[in-house]
């Protein structure tokens, strides 16, 4: 096998790695596993170094406290996999060995089907072949297969099913990330050092960058809203937002619901009969998951915060349930970014002045 020979000669030396010819050791190929969850094998390296430092193996990792790993773990980030990893070595110290098959890896904590996989391969040597992104990839453009994810990993699964039987799983699966990482790199792939060439189709078509397909975004839809700004005495409007829905909970200045047209302020909120409304002339521009916001910004001023304000919800008025927060105290209040930007609007000089004056 092509990959195992160039493996062999080119493989990276990292910590959790077998020396040749020696086994590895799963309390370090499990630790490493977990850490290599979301971050970088440079990252990694000193972290892991340290953990084997402080916790030699298995049995002296479960009987740390969860305090002490998760000061180890600083700065690695994702926390939970800490936690998950305390978790988890407490219920392997108990069975006084890591399990070698994979689908009874996947039943501890913070153990995916990657994972499970990777540990199985490489500490044991189980015929399966862990699949993430660096090795779809690899995969995407050797069967040069035509489609993006999320269909490219069946696709996958399906072609390697059967891979590792008969070569060394463990070296076969780091051979391939290995690949992945140094040769099949995403941008500049070097397919003149790849022991790949002959077989990759992708290579073979002079079609390695068009591997893989991405996936094709759709356009984002905009949605147009209003927000108002009220304030009264040095102090702002703000409103919990209803807990279902986009910023569920969060505190806010109160807006119109965010429809795909420019809606009639008058149709949604009335503060208070009469009231004149400055409109800001920049909309306020924020782009979530799925769409883009644009928000018309309103200031007003009330004289008197105990004025019941009210809200029409297109079939009929309710009493607004909203909370009056000092300006200055504003920075003590979570508020999400979109709000944030919203406040950056009240010009400069009311938060110096009172807002009696405007
Ligand atoms: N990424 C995830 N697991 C890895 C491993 N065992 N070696 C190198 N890179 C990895
Ligand atoms: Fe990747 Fe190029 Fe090797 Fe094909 S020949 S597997 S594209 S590095």
């Amino acid at each position: 096998m092509n990959v195992l020979k160039w493996y062999d000669t080119h493989q990276r030396i990292l910590p959790w790695r077998a020396e040749k010819g020696q086994a590895p050791n799963p309390y370090y190929v499990y630790l490493s596993e977990i850490m290599l969850q979301q971050t970088t094998v440079a990252t990694v390296t000193d972290y892991f170094e340290r953990f084997i430092t402080k916790w030699p193996t298995l049995e002296a990792l479960a009987e740390a406290s969860l305090d002490e790993v998760l000061v180890q773990w600083q700065g690695l980030g994702y926390y939970s996999r800490a936690r998950n990893l305390h978790a988890a070595a407490k219920i392997l110290a108990k069975l006084s060995k890591i399990p070698s098959d994979p689908k009874i890896l996947k039943e501890l904590p913070g153990i995916g089907d990657y994972t499970a996989a990777a540990i199985a391969s490489i500490a044991f040597d189980y015929p399966i072949i862990p699949i993430d992104g660096n090795i779809m990839r690899v995969f995407a453009r050797l069967f040069a297969i035509p489609y993006p994810l999320p269909f490219l990993k069946k696709e996958v699964f399906i072609y390697t099913s059967h891979m590792a039987d008969g070569v060394y799983p463990g070296d076969f699966a780091q051979a391939l990330m290995d690949l992945g990482a140094m040769i099949c790199r995403p941008l500049n792939p070097k397919c003149a050092e790849c022991p790949l060439t002959t077989k990759c189709q992708a290579y073979n078509e002079g079609k390695v960058s068009e591997f893989p397909v991405l996936k094709i975004k759709p356009e984002k839809p905009t949605r147009y809203g209003i927000a108002y700004i009220l304030l009264c005495e040095g102090k702002i409007l703000l409103e919990k937002r209803p807990l279902k829905g986009l910023l569920g909970g969060m505190m806010g200045v109160p807006t119109t619901p965010w429809g795909n047209e420019a809606l009639n302020p008058e149709d949604f909120f009335k503060f208070e009969k009469n009231l004149e409304w400055y409109e800001v002339s920049k909309q306020v521009k924020h782009t979530f998951t799925h769409f883009h916001l644009h928000l018309t910004v309103k200031v007003g001023a009330i004289y008197n915060t105990n004025t019941v304000i009210f809200k029409s919800d297109g079939y009929g008025q309710k009493i607004f349930d909203g909370h009056w927060v000092t300006l200055d105290n504003l920075e003590n209040v979570a508020l999400p970014t979109v709000m944030k930007k919203v406040i950056k609007q009240i010009p400069d000089e009311i938060f110096k002045k009172d807002s009696k004056q405007i």
